[in-house]
C-alpha cells in the first residue's frame, strides 16, 4: 500500500512525517484485513462474499477501468498547481503536501479519452502538464499524448482536483494490436515529444483470459525481441509524427532529450533484455539468499546510460544508407534504409568505470532549467544489488563519474534542489532518503553538495522507512 513520506526542511531543522494514503484500495483491504484488491504483480485473493459467477464477469473487463487500483504508490505529480499521486491507472489522488492528507479520487477517462496515465508527466515553463495515457476501443489500441493546462486563477474558496482542459494533441496507433507496448516514461524537449515503443508487450487476451483465471497480471507482460523498438518523434506544436528504429531494447526511465541543429538527441537508461522485469517478484526475493542469489539479484538491473541522435530534417532528398548524424560530437548514427525508414544505433553514455557500480537507474536533472534543453550532468541510483546501493552524478560531456557509496546504505533516488541564486547547472544540493537493514544504524535523508558531491549534512529518522521509489522537492511559501 502507499506511503507518504515528508521531511519538512526548515531554518536548519528537519522534520519527518509519514502516512498511508487513504486509497479505496486501502480502505478495502483495511475492512477485510487482507488484499482484495489486484495490482500490478500483487493477486487478490477472491472475495468470498462474491459467488464464482459475480467473480467471472468482475474479472472479465478490460485493463484499467473501474476495477483499476487507485493505491497510487510511484510518484508524486503536479496538474493546475495541485499535487496528486500517481501509479499507472486511470485513478489518481489529490493530495495536501503540508499535511499528506488524501484528497479526492480523479479518474482520466471523465476528462478525457483515455484509461490510463503514466507516473512521469513533464512541465513546460508555461505550467502545463504532459503525460502518456493509453485507449481502445474498435479502432484499436492507441498511445496518447495529453496536455493539462497551466493552473487558471481559482477563487479562494474553490478547492477541488480539477483536469477540465486537458487535450490529447496526437494518439498514435499501436505496431501489434492486439500487443500494445508497456511504457513507464518519456522524455520532452522545447518542440517535440519522443515516445518509445519497445518490445515489452502486454498480451491482451492473455490479460482478458487470467483476469477470468485469476492471474497476476504482470505475467501478461512479455519480453518478445523478435520486434523493433519504435521512436515515435511528435511535434509538441502540430502534432506530426516521424518513425525511427532501432534494435530491441527495454527502458523505464528517460534521462533527457534536447535539439541540436536539426538534430534530436534523446538519453535514457535502457537494457538489451526485457525479461529480467519477471524476476522481480517476491518469490525471488523471499528465496534463499545464499551466493547464487546474490548473484542473481545483483545482475537484475544493468540498465546503462545510452544517447540516440534522431535527424529531423528527413524527406525524400535525404540519401539512402548514410549516416546522417553529422554533427561530430556524437557517435551515434541514423541511416535512412528505404524511404521514410531510419534505423538508429546508439551511443554509449558511460564508459567502463560505470561498470563496477552495477547498472544505473532513477536518473534526474535540474529540471526547472535543464529539461528539454543541452545540459551536462545527471545524478540517479547505482544499482549493485537489486535495490540500489550507491549514488552517481555522471558528467555527459567526459563520461566522468562522482559517487557516493558506503557498505549496507540504501540510497532512494536522488533529487536536485538548486541554490536558490544558482548561475551554474550543478549549483545546488542533492537530497536522497538512505535505508539500512544494519540495527545499529538508522534511516537518514542525506544532504550532498551537487557540485563536489560530498556530503553536507544527515538528518537521522529514529524510525525505518520502506525503500522508496520516486521524490519531488516543493518549495513552501
Ligand atoms: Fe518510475
Amino acid at each position: 500500500m502507499a506511503m507518504m513520506h515528508r521531511f519538512h526542511i526548515c531554518e536548519g531543522k528537519v522534520t519527518y512525517s509519514s502516512c498511508f494514503l487513504r486509497s479505496d484500495s486501502y480502505v478495502c483491504n483495511s475492512e477485510k484485513n487482507r488484499i482484495v484488491v489486484s495490482e500490478f504483480g500483487t493477486l487478490a485473493m477472491p472475495d468470498p462474499c462474491k459467488n464464482i459467477f459475480a467473480r467471472f464477469f468482475s474479472r472479465f473487463q478490460i485493463p484499467s477501468t473501474s476495477e483499476a487500483t487507485d493505491n497510487a504508490s510511484v510518484n508524486f505529480v503536479k496538474y493546475k498547481g495541485d499535487y496528486y499521486v500517481s501509479t499507472e491507472t486511470n485513478y489518481m489522488r489529490r493530495i495536501d503536501p503540508q499535511s499528506l492528507e488524501t484528497k479526492e479520487k480523479v479518474d482520466w477517462s471523465q476528462y478525457i479519452a483515455v484509461n490510463s496515465a503514466t507516473a512521469h508527466p513533464h512541465y513546460d515553463r508555461d505550467g502545463a502538464t504532459y503525460n502518456m495515457g493509453n485507449s481502445y476501443g474498435k479502432s484499436g489500441f492507441f498511445y496518447n499524448i495529453i496536455c493539462v493546462p497551466p493552473p487558471e486563477e481559482k477563487a479562494a474558496t474553490e478547492n477541488s482536483a480539477d483536469l477540465s482542459g486537458a487535450k490529447v494533441i496526437c494518439s498514435i496507433r499501436a505496431a501489434e494490436p492486439r500487443k500494445p507496448s508497456y511504457y513507464h516514461s518519456f522524455v520532452m524537449s522545447e518542440n517535440y515529444i519522443v515516445f518509445v515503443e519497445q518490445p515489452l508487450k502486454l498480451d491482451l487476451l492473455k490479460f482478458m483470459l487470467y483476469r477470468i483465471q485469476g492471474k497476476s497480471f504482470h505475467k501478461v507482460m512479455t519480453w518478445e525481441p523478435q520486434y523493433e523498438t519504435i521512436f515515435h518523434l511528435v511535434n509538441r506544436h502540430t502534432g506530426k509524427v516521424l518513425k525511427y528504429r532501432t534494435a530491441p531494447m527495454f527502458t523505464l526511465h528517460q534521462i533527457n532529450a534536447f535539439e541540436d541543429n536539426g538534430f534530436l538527441v534523446m538519453d535514457m537508461c535502457c537494457g538489451d533484455d526485457g525479461e529480467v522485469i519477471g524476476d522481480f517478484t517476491l518469490e525471488n526475493l523471499r528465496s534463499d539468499s545464499g551466493e547464487e542469489m546474490d548473484k542473481f539479484y545483483n545482475s537484475l538491473c544493468r540498465n546503462l546510460p545510452r544517447r540516440y541522435v534522431l535527424p529531423l530534417n528527413v524527406d525524400e532528398q535525404t540519401p539512402l544508407d548514410q549516416n546522417l548524424v553529422t554533427l561530430h560530437n556524437y557517435t551515434a548514427t541514423a541511416k535512412q534504409t528505404k524511404p521514410a525508414e531510419v534505423y538508429m544505433t546508439h551511443e554509449e553514455l558511460h564508459n567502463d568505470e560505470l561498470l563496477q557500480y552495477g547498472g544505473l537507474e532513477f536518473p534526474q536533472i535540474n529540471y526547472d532549467k535543464y529539461n528539454g534543453r543541452p545540459y551536462r550532468y545527471f545524478y540517479c541510483c547505482g544499482f549493485g544489488h537489486v535495490f540500489s546501493d550507491s549514488l552517481l552524478k555522471m558528467d555527459v560531456h567526459t563520461k566522468e563519474l562522482k559517487v557516493w557509496r558506503y557498505p549496507g546504505l540504501y540510497p532512494s533516488e536522488p533529487v536536485f534542489v538548486a541554490s536558490p541564486e544558482a548561475t551554474e547547472e550543478d549549483d545546488g544540493v542533492v537530497l536522497s532518503v538512505i535505508i539500512t537493514p544494519r540495527e545499529e544504524k538508522s534511516t537518514f535523508l542525506l544532504v550532498l553538495d551537487a557540485k563536489t558531491f560530498t556530503e553536507l549534512g544527515r538528518a537521522e529518522v529514529p524510525v525505518n522507512i520502506p525503500y522508496g521509489t520516486h521524490g519531488v522537492f516543493n518549495e513552501m511559501g
